[in-house]
């Protein structure tokens, strides 16, 4: 439990990365690739000496570790020390044997984990050692005996104070006294006693041979430390005797034997070098298998009081540089230990560093790929309403229309009426979900265009608001609208009517009974103002700024059922570069404030409406910008012309049936099932407009349009293209192929009529086909063809009496039927009597500027018969051809 504690814990985290930390910091320290054991056998300043020395040199070399022990005179510890250098695996031994015998079976095991050993100062019995490195003890007992022998003039009576018994330099050293005495018989040894090398044993010793009563001239200690403890009990035993005292050693040191010679407390002593450096050097040899050689003496100096003053100069000089090198190198540590330090904090900051960043990026990965995949919902739900959308609006034209059709029956009762009033609302209702979700896609898809005009707004406000009337009136809601008596603004008519749609219908969704709403308007310098307020239950304060957000997401009071209201408001609002905010009103209720500029940056050519339309068609929610193509529509005059011939052409065929039924009160309709059989029956029928869907199989609306508008027998006919596709592109693409009108599924279906009693009427403009250029050029190049065609054959065959419409058609590749249905629906008049007039315009022009008889003129210009001729001529003109020719 504790374990899975720990593991979740941010410490488990961070005990990693201080693992990582400590192991660079142990990594940072060069690890040593030699170590070596210095086995010291005593503990005294000229060990210190030695092993300060051994460190210092250690310093070049920076793989080297230095191990220390001391023996304290002790040979069973000095072996022990040995030991556990041996089985601790360092790779070489330095050891000063404290006795010649004792440490031997050390050194051997040693040799025989073939670690080699470097004695020094002091030797063994054992061959098995590397190397040795000291003095000549011998030469300098020898040197000392000839100085003594010197300073009692080669008479006197000397003692001796030896080191410790079995120690090599304590035997040698004696040795070479000895010898050297032999060359002096008249100075006589007479007392020679071993100590330990300390000054108590110099002491005690002395006090030993003080009880034998002899003269004493000299002392000779085998080291400095012995001679001055002897000369301390003679001074005390024998004061103002006259003895004189000397040692070896010879340490620069303030109770050292240098200053005691020169203090004059000693006479002479001899410098034994530690060399530490030199003992370094041969030890790196021997591990790094470079030459060296096995025995290496030491040179040294003998010390008395003519040469200490100079010794101890370069002593100290000496001792000064040392101390420099040991602060430098003190520095250095420092410098490499602050170095580390940095390394190891560096690397921590940067593995912190990257931790933190790599919880940073996944927990942004997160974000994106949780938003992505909300986005990924949301944009699938949205298109699956949208396919659903556009589904629906079908079936929602074959309700709606009929609907309206039936309500207009006069014979319907009350309840009947109101029955219906029931379906039609509620169709409006699913209209209006099925456009606002196509229009949010639009926006989504960037396929939402603007359509810029300058309008006033007030009006169209207060006619919006009206539309609220019943809705309120039912929950008894006062709705107040406070706008000013004209505000023109350049906007999207249609964009501004929804966002009020929205913010209103929520409004009085949320407001109870007997509340209150408010719509006002005010134009702010540059910019105008839309508001809505209602005493309704308001909006949950943390809702307040994503209330425009949470489509299909959150549901929240004023965006729950499909929430794409709000979404809407807030794309159209952007769209028209405007901002909009939602806030609580006190004591309750909620506000919401759209706010535009009044003119839309960057718009061109932006014409002026009107966008108050009559209450009837303001009333039904069909998209609004449906309901401004057409409304200048609406006030065209009423058909009092025969009956024209209308193709509808769909591949539904309750579309087709219901709109042959409902045309076909006013029209003679013939229907198609695709664009093909529609082409197919347009030139054979040679209808008065085509009334097509776009999306059908075969051939679609678009080609069947482009197909129409390229042959000559149908180039005039008005096609009017029928969709259930709202989009901008759809109705480009409707122009493009010459298309005459587009109206959106689902329609009003005064509207369509409207539409197509104006695309009919308006076809009649060409009153004459002999008339002026600027009525030819509004029609399209076909038709332009066509009537240039027909009035060159016309005025080519205007003579020949037996010149039929067959032989007119025939010259222009169309049948009778054909050239008839075209011509008159172009101008109005049949073939033949354009022909006829085209003969009388003629012979008019010719009885007014020629001398020629009336019967000429009439054989001229084809008339089989003068009087016939007459007749027409006063049937066309009013008045007798020979009036004309007299005039
Ligand atoms: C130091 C010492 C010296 C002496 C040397 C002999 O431990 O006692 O005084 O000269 O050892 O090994």
């Amino acid at each position: 439990m504790k374990c899975h504690l720990l593991h979740h814990s941010p410490l488990s985290a961070v005990l990693p990365l201080l693992f990582i930390a400590l192991c660079f910091m142990g990594c940072s320290k060069k690890r040593a690739k030699y170590t070596i054991a210095v086995s010291q056998c005593s503990e005294d300043i000229w060990r210190d000496k030695l092993n300060d020395e051994l460190k210092t040199t250690a310093y070049i070399y920076d793989n080297v570790e230095l191990l220390f022990s001391t023996a304290r005179d002790n040979d069973r510890l000095q072996q022990q020390q040995i030991d556990s250098f041996i089985n601790r695996g360092v790779d070489l031994l330095i050891i000063s044997p404290n006795q010649v015998n004792t440490i031997t079976p050390a050194i051997e095991r040693a040799h025989k984990k073939g670690i080699p050993v470097v004695l020094f100062d002091r030797k063994t019995e054992s061959p098995h050692y590397t190397a040795f490195m000291g003095a000549d003890n011998y030469e300098i007992g020898r040197i000392m005996g000839d100085y003594i022998a010197h300073i009692l003039g080669g008479k006197g009576n000397l003692v001796e104070i030896r080191g410790l018994e079995q120690s090599s330099p304590a035997i040698d050293r004696h040795r070479g006294l000895v010898d050297a005495l032999r060359q002096h018989p008249d100075v006589r040894l007479v007392d020679s006693r071993a100590g330990d090398w300390s000054q108590k044993s110099g002491e005690q010793v002395m006090a030993q041979m003080l009880k034998g009563g002899e003269q004493i001239d000299c002392v000779f200690g085998q080291n400095d430390r012995m001679a001055l403890g002897a000369r301390k009990v003679l001074e005390q035993q024998r004061p103002g005797n006259k003895a004189k005292f000397v040692g070896i050693d010879a340490l620069a040191t303030p109770t050292g034997g240098i200053q005691e010679v020169k203090k004059g407390h000693l006479d002479a002593t001899y410098i034994y070098p530690t060399r530490g450096d030199r003992l370094m050097q041969l030890a790196m040899n021997i591990l790094e298998h470079k030459p060296y050689k096995k025995e290496n003496l030491l040179e040294a100096a003998i010390v008395t009081p003519d040469n200490a003053e100079v010794m101890l100069m370069q002593a100290d000089e000496m001792n000064k540089q040392t101390d420099l090198l040991k602060e430098l190198h003190s520095h250095v540590d420092r410098f490499l230990a602050r170095y580390n330090y940095q390394k190891v904090f560096l690397i921590l900051v940067i593995l912190i560093l990257s931790l933190f960043l790599g919880v940073l990026f996944l927990l942004y990965r997160g974000l994106v790929l949780r938003r992505r995949m909300a986005e990924e919902t949301i944009n699938a739900k949205l298109k699956f309403f949208t396919n659903v959308s556009h589904e629906l609006r079908t079936p929602l034209t074959l309700i709606t229309a009929p609907v309206d059709q039936l309500s207009a029956d006069p014979t319907l009762s009350d309840s009947q009426r109101s029955l219906l009033g029931v379906v039609r609302r509620n169709t409006d209702i699913l209209l209006r979900l099925v456009n606002e979700i196509l229009d949010f896609r639009k926006v989504q898809n960037g396929k939402m265009k603007l359509h810029l005009a300058h309008f006033d707004l007030a009006p169209a406000l207060k006619q919006w608001a009206e539309m609220f009337e019943p809705a309120v009136g039912k929950k008894n809601i006062k709705l107040h609208v406070e706008v000013p008596a004209h505000m023109f603004v350049m906007s999207d008519a249609y964009k501004l009517e929804r966002i009020c749609y929205n913010l209103l219908s929520n409004a009085v969704k949320y407001t109870p009974e007997g509340g209150e709403i408010w719509l006002r308007a005010t134009p702010e310098g540059k910019r105008f103002r839309i508001v809505v307020e209602d005493s309704g239950i308001g909006i949950p304060e943390d809702k307040l700024k994503s209330i425009f957000e949470r489509f299909f997401q959150v549901e929240t009071p004023y965006t729950n059922g499909t929430g794409v209201g709000l979404a809407l408001v807030k794309a159209f609002t952007q769209m028209l570069h405007g901002t909009v905010t939602a806030a609580n009103r006190e004591p309750q209720g909620a506000r919401f404030t759209v706010d535009f500029p009044m003119e839309q940056p960057n718009a061109n050519n932006v014409e002026t409406i009107s966008v108050v339309e009559n209450k009837k068609h303001a009333a039904q929610t069909v998209g609004a910008s449906a309901q401004k193509e057409n409304c200048d529509t609406l006030t065209a005059s009423e058909e009092k012309e025969p009956r024209k011939h209308i193709l509808v052409v769909d591949d539904n065929a309750d579309i087709r049936a219901y709109l042959a039924a409902w045309l076909g009160k006013t029209y003679h309709v013939t229907s198609a099932a695709d664009g093909k059989e529609g082409f197919e029956t347009a030139r054979r029928e040679v209808p008065d407009l085509v009334l097509s869907d776009v999306m059908m199989p075969v051939m679609d609306g678009l080609e069947l349009c482009r197909k129409l508008k390229a042959d000559m027998a149908t180039s005039h006919i008005p096609v009017l293209l029928l969709t259930a596709r709202d989009m901008d592109e759809s109705r480009a693409d409707a122009y493009n192929c010459g298309a005459d009108g587009y109206i959106v599924k689902p329609f009003n279906e005064d509207v369509l009529l409207a539409r197509v009693k104006n695309l009919i009427e308006s076809r009649q403009q060409l009153k004459n086909i002999f008339g002026s250029e600027t009525e030819s050029k509004a029609q399209n190049k076909q038709d332009r063809n066509f009537t240039d065609k027909l009035r060159e054959a016309i005025q080519k065959n205007l003579g020949d009496s037996d010149f039929s419409v067959e032989q007119l058609g025939g010259e222009l590749g169309l049948s009778r039927v054909q050239l008839y249905r075209k011509v008159k629906a172009m101008t109005g008049q049949s073939p033949v009597e354009i022909l006829r007039e085209a003969r009388l315009r003629r012979a008019d022009r010719l009885l007014a500027t020629t001398e020629k008889s009336v019967s000429e003129i009439a054989y001229e210009v084809g008339f089989s018969s003068p009087s016939y001729f007459a007749k027409c001529y006063k049937d066309f003109f009013g008045r007798q051809p020979k009036e004309m020719h007299n005039a």
